[in-house]
């Protein structure tokens, strides 16, 4: 399908996803810190989160969502023409995650490259699918959302340790035809960097590579200005929500399904008010995985499309904040 200026657009033809099977609960973490079960869900939303096996990376959590998405895409790794990795928990940080997936998958030569956005990922990600797809360059793209972020998270910090879990989600973006009323209206991405210092995970990079002193000061794992972290959530998911609906001329109520980044229900919640949209209509699979960054809002579509509430000509309306401060919305019709 091409729009008045021209342009292909681009559609969701397949989603998978899949989170590990080794599961944290609430009540694995009161061994671990001084938390308690009634806090988390009451403050947070979430029972349990994923955790990988040993030896399980990013790449293979991609694997199994991408073997998923391809197939109920009706396409094979064969057709895929370009790989988009967003995640902040790389398998290694070269070569990128995204051509270990293409060597895993069988793909074959195509550009491959990691999306670093953290929360935001799958949201930027899509994006610049989008536009691949809408100049005509690319018709069948892989989008990835994966991240294993309990291996950077401090277990003996209560603050962010009963936060954050592993899983992943994949999407088949391809180019609509006509006679597909499934599309991408737009999206709107924004970055403030001049707030990254909310959340930041300090070492492992050219700035402060490893050494014995990064592992006493245990800055190889996430630091976190949480409170904070929330009121910027809510203000930036909710205009980036705002600017989508603007730009398309839709209301709230014409939007199915809000899927936002799976950080904290009570987030969640403030952003659903913000629009006067009933948490109904609000996808939450908080309380099974936590925070997984870059994975939460296609793992949470994927799991309503698989069990029925995402239906084909929804309008749906994705979601993100994350590290950087990044955030983003993406509108799109299923
Ligand atoms: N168990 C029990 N008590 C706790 C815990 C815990 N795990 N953690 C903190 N507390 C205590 C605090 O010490 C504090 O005690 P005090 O009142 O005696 O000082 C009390 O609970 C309240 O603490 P707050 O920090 O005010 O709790 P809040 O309601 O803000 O919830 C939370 C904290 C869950 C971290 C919340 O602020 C939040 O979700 N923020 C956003 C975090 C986030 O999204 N991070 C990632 C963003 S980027 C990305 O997604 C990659």
């Amino acid at each position: 399908m091409s729009t008045s200026q021209g342009f292909y657009r681009s559609r969701i033809a397949g989603t998978g996803s899949y989170l590990p099977e080794k599961v944290l609960t609430n009540k694995d973490l009161e061994k671990l810190v001084e938390t308690n079960d009634e806090w988390i869900r009451e403050r947070t939303g979430i029972v349990h989160r994923h955790i990988v096996a040993e030896g399980e990376y990013t790449s293979d959590i991609a694997l199994k969502a991408s073997h998923m998405a391809l197939e109920q895409a009706h396409k094979k790794a064969s057709d895929i023409d370009m790989i988009l990795f967003a995640t902040v928990s790389p398998d290694q940080v070269m070569p990128n995650t995204a051509c270990v997936l293409q060597e895993k998958l069988g793909a074959r030569d195509c550009m491959a490259v990691d999306i670093s956005a953290a929360c935001t990922g799958f949201v930027y990600a899509m994006t610049i699918a989008d536009q691949f797809i809408k100049t005509g360059m690319y018709k069948t793209i892989l989008v990835v959302g994966a991240e294993v972020l309990h291996k950077y998270v401090d277990y003996t910090d209560r603050d962010t340790c009963i936060l954050f879990g592993d899983g992943g989600g994949a999407a088949v973006v391809t180019r609509a035809t006509d006679d597909q009323d499934s599309y991408v209206y737009s999206s709107h991405c924004h970055a403030d960097g001049s707030i990254g210092d909310l959340f930041v995970l300090p070492a492992g990079g050219s700035k402060m590579p490893f050494t014995q002193q990064v592992l006493d000061e245990k800055s190889q794992y996430v630091r976190m200005k949480g409170r904070e972290i929330f009121k910027h959530a809510v203000r930036t998911m909710s205009q980036c929500c705002d600017e989508a609906l603007k730009a398309n001329n839709i209301t709230p109520d014409d939007v199915a399904w809000v899927i936002p980044h799976q950080a904290n229900v009570r987030i969640i919640e403030a952003v659903a008010k913000h629009f006067g949209i009933p948490m109904d209509k609000v996808v939450v699979e908080i309380e099974d995985m936590g925070n997984t960054s870059a994975a939460t809002v296609i793992v949470a579509m994927d799991k309503a499309i698989k069990d029925g509430r995402i239906q084909r000509g929804q309008n749906i309306l994705l979601t993100a904040f994350g590290a950087g401060i990044t955030s983003g919305s993406l509108l799109l019709r299923y």
